[in-house]
């Protein structure tokens, strides 16, 4: 367990071990925040993901997962707490796992107001907008070069 920052961490790990904490997380974010549906946040994949959950002085604040696919999702940061750089930390854990899994690139759906966060971690958008639970996205892709 890595520590990222004196009082951040990020942990890594399968559902199993973070998918409490992960879950509580989502539902104040995505379903409580952002109003998504409860049957569309919780998609069945989880079990199939790695899953990241930043601490911020042992308590979880942010998460994200990365599909099989390759494909990172579900970024949530608690409200309180955005703008301090968690996002980013959890999202260079997740590109780092990609990476390290061997896959060429890495991709994903971001909302189209997360577009500047994600370009500024080397993501390019691609495609047109479209809506998912009811909520505009562009697709994003950020090719590994090493
Ligand atoms: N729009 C524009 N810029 C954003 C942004 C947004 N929504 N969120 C973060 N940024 C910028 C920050 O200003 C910061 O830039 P700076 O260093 O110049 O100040 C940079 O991106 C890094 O941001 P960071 O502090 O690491 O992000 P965060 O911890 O606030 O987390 C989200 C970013 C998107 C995960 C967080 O806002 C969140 O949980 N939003 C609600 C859920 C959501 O929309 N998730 C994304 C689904 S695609």
């Amino acid at each position: 367990m890595p520590a990222l920052r004196e009082d951040l961490v990020i942990q890594e790990g399968d559902w199993a071990t973070l998918g409490e904490a992960a879950s509580e997380l989502r539902r104040r974010v995505f379903i409580e925040e952002q109003q998504v549906p409860r049957d569309e946040e919780w998609d069945g994949r989880d079990a199939d993901c790695r899953h990241f959950l930043a601490l911020h002085l042992g308590e979880p604040v942010g998460t994200a997962r990365l599909l099989p696919d390759a494909h990172i999702g579900r970024v949530a940061v608690l409200s309180g707490l955005r703008g301090q750089g968690i996002g980013v930390l959890l999202m260079r854990a997740a590109i780092a796992a990609a990476h390290r899994e061997g896959h060429p690139a890495v991709e994903l759906a971001a909302q189209t107001h997360a577009l500047p966060f994600y370009q500024r971690l080397g993501f390019q958008a691609f495609g047109n907008e479209f809506m998912d639970a009811g909520i505009a996205h562009r697709n994003m892709r950020l090719i590994f070069t090493d």
